[in-house]
């Protein structure tokens, strides 16, 4: 039976060089989309999913990310004598009551793999969901939740991905599976940022996976792999020797928000769908297009 998943990783320790000099003495995780920093729509994600206990894995600058999610009672008090419920309701419930926030440090910038490996104390032997805040996924149900219901069934690692222009696979983990027709389908390999000429297909990992306990003991004998870093892909390749991993083709559309135009498009599409702003943001879009 598969295990329950409490714990999301979140890979935080990045510096972002290509929002600089946005990103120079502020996290890129702490960009908002709209109103809510890239990170508080990563976190609600992984809730979504069911997930408790939430590791964020930080580096030197990252200090604004703690201070998001830690309670500011100096401004919820400021909040209530205000008389300002609805916002004091808003900053009260970015971390739900019941769930944890451990922060680890990533001294020296190793990679992805190397992140996911700094948090093996805090996740212990169980599943667990990694989340990368660049990819931005607008769906109906969860991106994470939809995968953990795949994992729920086949007890195995899960890999969200989607289909890449063939000539992008030179910036994603790329997997090869078993049957591209079939509804489960089944990793037989994976290859981090090929060439599109040895791409094994255009089915880009795209930040969002569910890993099994074993990974940990495949990235601690990783070694340094594309761009002279630990990856988690190669640690990957090395588990579906031993078990299954799955892909699975969430529904909803991602944003590339660690690129300067995904995150363009991201701001105006949650603009267009925002509550209180949508439709005059689409009058002052229709009147610019003329
Ligand atoms: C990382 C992973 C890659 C994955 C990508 C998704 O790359 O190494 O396998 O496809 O995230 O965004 P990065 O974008 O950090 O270079």
């Amino acid at each position: 039976m598969a295990s329950r998943i409490r714990s999301a990783v979140f890979p935080v320790a990045g510096r972002g060089t290509r929002f600089l000099p946005a990103t120079k003495a502020s996290p890129k995780e702490m960009l908002p989309i709209v109103d809510k920093p890239l990170i508080q729509y990563a976190v609600e994600e992984a809730l979504a999913a069911g997930a408790t206990k939430l590791i964020f894995v930080t580096g030197a600058s990252k200090r604004a990310i703690e201070d998001h999610f830690d309670t500011d009672a100096e401004l919820e008090r400021a909040l209530e004598s205000g008389g300002k419920d609805e916002l004091l309701k808003l900053v009260r419930d970015i971390v739900p009551d019941g769930v944890d926030c451990i922060y680890i440090r990533q001294g020296v910038p190793l990679g992805l793999g190397h992140a996911v490996l700094c948090a093996r104390g805090a996740v212990g032997a169980e599943p667990f969901f990694v989340h990368l805040a660049d990819d931005l996924i607008f769906s109906q149900t969860a991106c994470l939740e939809q995968m953990r219901v795949h994992y729920e069934r086949y007890a195995c690692s899960v890999l969200g991905v989607e289909r890449v222009p063939e000539d992008q696979t030179g910036s994603y983990g790329i997997v090869a599976v078993e049957d591209e027709a079939g509804s489960v389908q089944r990793v037989t390999r994976i290859v981090e940022k090929p060439d599109p000429a040895a791409a094994p297909s255009n089915l880009a990992v795209v930040g969002r996976y569910i890993l099994t306990p074993a990974i940990f003991d495949k990235l601690a004998v990783t070694d340094r792999g594309a761009g002279n870093e630990i990856q988690l892909t190669d640690a990957i390749a090395s588990l579906l020797e031993d078990e299954p991993v799955h892909a699975l083709e969430f529904d909803g559309v991602r944003y590339d928000c660690g690129s300067k135009l995904g995150y363009l498009r991201a701001t105006v599409e949650y603009g267009l769908r925002h509550s209180e702003l949508g439709g005059r943001f689409r009058d002052y879009l229709t009147r610019l297009k003329h």
